[in-house]
């Protein structure tokens, strides 16, 4: 949508400065000068100049290790020591009733297949989050695969820091009932489960793919539909939602028509740039 360049502007100047640079500065006094901004740095040094318990909500997909352009060549090891850094951060800045929602796919690595969910998982354990959901996020379209079943659908492992006391706004993401006239189903829809497919009529998560109206350059962009339905059921009006691998911006874009606050962190700048073009041009509610 083309938005007009003085209202682009205006909105500009009464949020502020959006992309900064992480490195110019060696510690975040306070959340404020970085809420609404897009931190081009490394996530793992970045986090760590953050103060504690101020993010009441994470989403975010690292990378792969499928050889996208934004991979740095690591070994396994060296991939699973520094996400296990950047979570131990994760669990630091988020809010006592915060979560994190962390998306990853199967990879394959040397001829067999990488169970990235399973391998987080116990990384996520180790620090202290708790699995509330491990959501299937069914799609699809993707590689035909020759040798094996195709892929067909991701994991999004939603981690809580509080076992008890946590955000889950269950009404504000039900949908209709199948047997709506059935009195035993609650009028205001059904949970929407933990399997998301592009088939759910109401929400329609499909992959972005190069035909969609959201897409954008980057590579693996996040569905805006799925977002909105993370951030509208574990967070609330005003609260500060952050991608810490943020990409193209999709959780950034969806938070401000959302209405709530948002960080961005990535370490390629024009991918700061479209997030920060993204967001500029987004109604907000
Ligand atoms: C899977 S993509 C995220 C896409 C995003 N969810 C979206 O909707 O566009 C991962 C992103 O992480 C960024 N990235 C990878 N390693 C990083 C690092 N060490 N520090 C900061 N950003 C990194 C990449 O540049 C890429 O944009």
């Amino acid at each position: 949508m083309m938005m007009n360049k003085k209202l682009v502007k205006s909105k500009k100047q009464s949020i502020g400065k959006k992309i900064i640079k992480s490195n110019s500065t060696a510690k975040f006094s306070s959340i404020k000068p970085i809420t609404n901004t897009i931190i081009h740095g490394d996530t793992l040094q970045t986090l760590k100049k953050f103060p504690s318990n101020k993010i009441n909500l994470i989403i975010t997909s690292p990378s792969y290790m499928l050889g996208k352009e934004y991979d740095s060549e690591k070994s396994l090891e060296e991939y699973k020591k520094y996400h296990a850094d950047v979570i131990k951060e994760c669990h630091r800045v988020l809010t006592e009733d915060g979560a994190l929602y962390w998306n990853v796919a199967q990879t394959p690595w040397n001829g067999e297949i990488l169970p990235l969910g399973a391998i987080f998982y116990d990384i996520l354990k180790k620090e202290n989050f708790y699995l509330k959901n491990w959501i299937i996020w069914h799609f699809e379209g993707g590689l035909n695969a020759k040798k094996r079943l195709s892929g067909r659908y991701e994991n999004i492992l939603w981690m809580v820091k509080d076992k008890e006391n946590f955000v889950f706004n269950l009404d504000d993401i039900r949908i209709p009932a199948k047997w709506h006239m059935d009195k035993r189903c609650n009028p205001k829809g059904k949970n929407p489960t933990d399997f998301w497919t592009e088939v759910d009529y109401v929400w329609d998560i499909n992959r972005v793919v190069n035909v969609s109206k959201e897409k954008t350059p980057h590579p693996t962009q996040f569905p805006e539909k799925m977002i909105k339905r993370i951030i509208k059921s574990s967070s609330n009006k005003d609260d500060i939602v952050m991608d810490i691998f943020s990409g193209s911006g999709t959780v950034m874009k969806v938070a401000e028509v959302e209405g709530r606050r948002w960080i961005g962190i990535d370490k390629e700048l024009k991918y700061c740039k479209i997030a920060l073009k993204r967001v500029m041009s987004s109604p907000s509610k």
